[in-house]
């Protein structure tokens, strides 16, 4: 009885073991293509113990990842850099679970990407940047060379980007240069500089201009080069307006219409080539309205269809209103596209009706008659009459 007690205990302590895990090795850098293998071990803990590979992030294994038979070995066969991270042991039974973890590195060569990728054309006076991002590990180091040269470039690197600065007169192929213990990688641009030294360059004082029907508009033009250019003014897909004047690279339309919205070019031209700027205009013009039917003579009962139509710059509102009267005749009903409606008109709805259409240059009012036909005035004097006239 005595002796019993004690390995009685003894089994309880075995049975409420959790596993104790280790790993061998606890890190391995191989090649991309390589291989590599972890043994995961379990020192003590009581049976069953199971044991189970997992990434860090309690992902799956990769495709390429396989445990041996009893659950220890991981076996990363053929490693791609995106296998590179931790990977964990778990070991558990009854009592508990317990893990380890494994880092994998992968090492691989450079691979290189410009943005924009190219070929480049740069505007004579203007500059552009290209950025040139490698992936690669170790981190690879980057550079840039102009092709038939050994000469590095200036270059600024931010957020693993390394961009190059090129400027006018530096037409030419330029090369990124990645570099690191596994490998070279380098990629080519071509930079086309429009327009040599001299040639000219046209700008406009305004890009894009809204101006209002009937306004005298100007658009300047300035150009650099030498020679000094000749400048010239035209209409994309249309004549210039008829009321225009050309001087000194200023051009100057008066009383613009609708019809002379566009896209005006300026071009500047000397021996080493010519330039192009553009001025895009809108003329906005106040709605001009008018009421279908202006005038119209109806029989009490008869339904009253008025349209107020206007021309002019977009959107447009139409208020119909009464004039001499603080309010539509009950009844009547509006819309939004300038109608006016009344269904069963009456003696007393007689009078001019008006409509206003306005937009964000002004407004404009249009006004329309209605008569109805006077039946007490038809017997006095043989003839139709309105009694709009009547009291
Ligand atoms: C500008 O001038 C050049 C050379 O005279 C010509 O080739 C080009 O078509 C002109 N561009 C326009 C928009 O007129």
């Amino acid at each position: 009885m005595l002796l019993q007690t004690p390995s009685f205990i003894f089994v309880i302590l075995m049975a409420a073991q959790a596993p104790v895990v280790s790993v061998e090795p606890k890190a391995a850098t191989v090649r991309q293509g390589e291989s590599a293998s972890f043994r995961c071990q379990v020192s003590s803990g009581a049976p069953p113990v199971q044991v189970e590979w997992r990434r860090a992030n309690n992902q799956e294994l990769p495709e390429n990842g396989k445990v041996g038979p009893d659950g220890s070995v991981l076996t990363i066969a053929n490693a791609r850099p995106g296998n590179q991270g931790q990977y964990r042991c778990v070991a558990s039974n009854r009592a508990g679970r317990a893990a380890a973890s494994v880092v994998l590195n992968v090492k691989y060569a450079p691979k290189v990407e410009l943005t924009p990728a190219g070929p480049l054309r740069v505007r004579m006076g203007e500059s552009v940047s290209v950025g040139c991002q490698a992936s690669g590990r170790p981190r690879p180091k980057l550079s840039w060379k102009r092709q038939g040269s050994t000469l590095q470039l200036v270059t600024t690197e931010t957020d693993n980007v390394n961009s190059l600065q090129v400027k006018r007169e530096d037409s030419g192929v330029y090369i990124c240069h990645a570099e690191n213990t596994e490998g070279v990688a380098e990629v080519k641009v071509g930079v086309v500089v429009e327009g040599g030294l001299g040639a000219p360059v046209a700008s406009v004082s305004a890009t894009e201009m809204t101006v209002i029907e009937g306004h005298t508009v100007v658009m300047e033009c300035q150009a650099s080069g030498s020679p000094t250019p000749d400048i010239t003014w035209s209409k994309l897909r249309a004549p210039l307006p008829w009321k225009h004047t050309v001087s000194g690279g200023v051009l100057t339309l008066t009383s613009v219409g609708r019809q002379d919205s566009g896209q005006y070019i300026c071009n500047a031209t000397n021996a080493h080539g010519y330039s192009e700027a553009y001025t895009q205009m809108e003329v906005d013009s106040p709605p001009y309205a008018t009421s279908l039917p202006d005038q119209v003579r109806l029989q009490p009962g008869d339904a009253l269809h008025l349209q107020c139509l206007a021309h002019g710059s977009h959107p447009i509102q139409f208020t119909w209103s009464r004039v001499g009267r603080p309010s539509l005749p009950a009844g009547s009903e509006t819309t939004r596209d300038g109608k006016l409606m009344i269904a069963h008109i009456k003696q007393s709805d007689a009078g001019t009706y008006k409509c206003v259409a306005t937009n964000h240059v002004g407004s404009s009012e249009a006004l329309a008659r209605v008569a109805i036909k006077g039946k007490l005035l038809v017997c006095f004097t043989g003839l139709e009459s309105e009694s709009m006239i009547l009291p």
